[in-house]
């Protein structure tokens, strides 16, 4: 009697890239791709201690043009063909304090690590996607690209916007060509990135973390399910788009935000 398939092989035969994917939801992203089967590639500055680490790790800072370029040389010669990617990698390290801290360096490198490192990398390996006539790219964003907050994401809010922009643009120009593009945005997620986030903020403030986490929840208007999201639960829809299952949605941007946004879009 033939066995049934089960659903966590879907992505079996897959090479995979996840940006970022050492930590936050770059590494809940991983852990999910592998479950279902794919061969994981994962970028990062550093590489974390982990003995038992079954993907292919690259250190690479991927805000400068030159690693991206070597990120992309390593994947063609080791692995002949990418399926997945997963532009993760972004960060908001930029002072709060709205226009008059901002400085031209801080909006430059706003740009290089939130826009211009998936514009790059794309760049780089859609040229093999497009051989392959298949390839699902996803671009992470952010509900800041659509909500910013003056005191506190000005810069990388920007930047993830142009992020939706280039994404839409990109997902309709490969459209025919058997490769998908979708946009994610996440909303509150407990990451490393959100801890330090908050310690920062907490500490400028003179407050608790506890009190900066409640002001957080009230600046971005309150988040009707009352808690942020698991990094797993933002993996699992990044985990239904790259699958068949997602096959007819491109040039979509998507919302995780546990019922945040109060308006219908
Ligand atoms: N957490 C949230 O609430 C939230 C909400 C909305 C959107 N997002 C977006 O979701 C994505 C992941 O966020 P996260 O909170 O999971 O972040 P995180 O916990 O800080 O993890 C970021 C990952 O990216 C890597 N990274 C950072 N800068 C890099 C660079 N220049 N080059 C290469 N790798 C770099 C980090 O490793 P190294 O430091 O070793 O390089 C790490 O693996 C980001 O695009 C973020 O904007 C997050």
């Amino acid at each position: 009697m033939k066995s049934k398939p089960t659903i966590d092989a879907v992505l079996a035969g897959k090479i995979a890239l996840v940006t970022g994917g050492t930590k936050g939801i770059g590494k809940a992203v991983v852990k999910r791709l592998e479950l279902a089967g794919a061969t994981v590639i994962v970028t990062a500055r550093n590489q974390p201690e982990e003995p038992d680490a079954t993907y292919t790790f690259i250190a690479a800072d991927l805000s400068r043009a030159e690693e991206v370029s070597k990120v992309a040389n390593i994947i063609h010669k080791q692995f002949g063909r990418i399926d997945i990617i997963i532009n993760n990698m972004g960060a908001n390290v930029y002072p709060g304090g709205g226009f008059s801290t901002l400085t031209d360096e801080h909006w430059d490198q706003a740009l290089q690590v939130n826009l211009l490192s998936s514009v790059r990398l794309d760049r780089a390996l859609l040229p093999a996607m497009l051989a392959q006539k298949s390839g699902v790219i996803i671009h992470i964003s952010s509900t800041s690209s659509q909500f910013p907050i003056w005191e506190s994401t000005m810069a990388y809010s920007v930047a993830k916007s142009a992020l939706n922009t280039y994404s839409k643009a990109l997902a309709t120009e490969v459209a025919g060509k058997g490769i998908r593009v979708v946009t994610v945005s996440p909303g509150l997620n407990k990451t490393e990135a959100m801890t330090y986030f908050l310690e920062d903020y907490a500490k400028q403030s003179n407050i608790s973390v506890e009190e900066m986490t409640q002001n957080l929840f009230e600046r971005v208007g309150g988040v009707p399910m009352g808690r942020m999201a698991e990094p797993e639960e933002t993996a699992e829809l990044i985990y239904f788009l790259v699958s068949p299952a997602a096959s007819y949605i491109t040039g979509a941007n998507l919302v995780i935000d546990g019922g945040n946004f109060p308006v219908v879009k």
